[in-house]
């Protein structure tokens, strides 16, 4: 399928910004990922973002698609092209952007080790097969995971 992608591009050393249109071949089953890879392999590579896991569960990959948070690992680009939609891509709008997609993710650790997401066995002697959490703990620890999904800003509650 043809995919088209129009990406916000930063460049910190001299400040510029300007959104770069991509046209690519990508199979049909590819997500935004896959095809930011086909860019980055076959178009450009200086094109900068991140990934890891490619399964949804660390959060690498976050980003904004047409102003709404994504995973871009998770997002499928079939119907949009076959819609013959160029979607705009931008790096998460709630941390300093560092270049093109990729974010400063060092005040998002801050607060991490701030909460100490962790579950902490103090002295206890370690017993033969494994410590186990009980529900409490669990749903403490639990924030971890929507910590690192590139999600709208929770509302506060006062
Ligand atoms: S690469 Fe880990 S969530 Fe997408």
């Amino acid at each position: 399928m043809q995919v088209g992608l129009k990406v916000w591009r930063f460049d910190a050393a001299s400040g510029e910004r300007r959104l770069q249109e991509y046209e690519l071949d990508a199979p049909e089953e590819a997500t935004l990922l896959d095809c930011l890879d086909i860019v980055k392999d076959r178009h450009d590579g200086t094109l900068a973002y991140r990934k890891s896991c490619r399964m949804m569960i660390c959060g690498s990959c976050g980003m904004r698609m047409d102003g709404a948070a994504v995973l871009a690992c998770k997002t499928r680009m079939y119907e949009i092209a076959e819609a013959g939609h160029v979607p705009v891509i931008s790096a998460m709008g709630n941390l300093p952007v560092v270049k093109d997609l990729v974010v400063d993710m060092a005040p998002f650790w801050t607060k991490i080790r701030a909460m100490k997401p962790w579950l902490e066995t103090g002295y206890e002697e370690p017993p033969e097969t494994e410590f186990l959490a009980t529900p409490a703990q669990m749903k403490s620890t639990s924030s971890v995971a929507a910590a690192s999904r590139p999600s709208r800003p929770a509302k506060c509650s006062k």
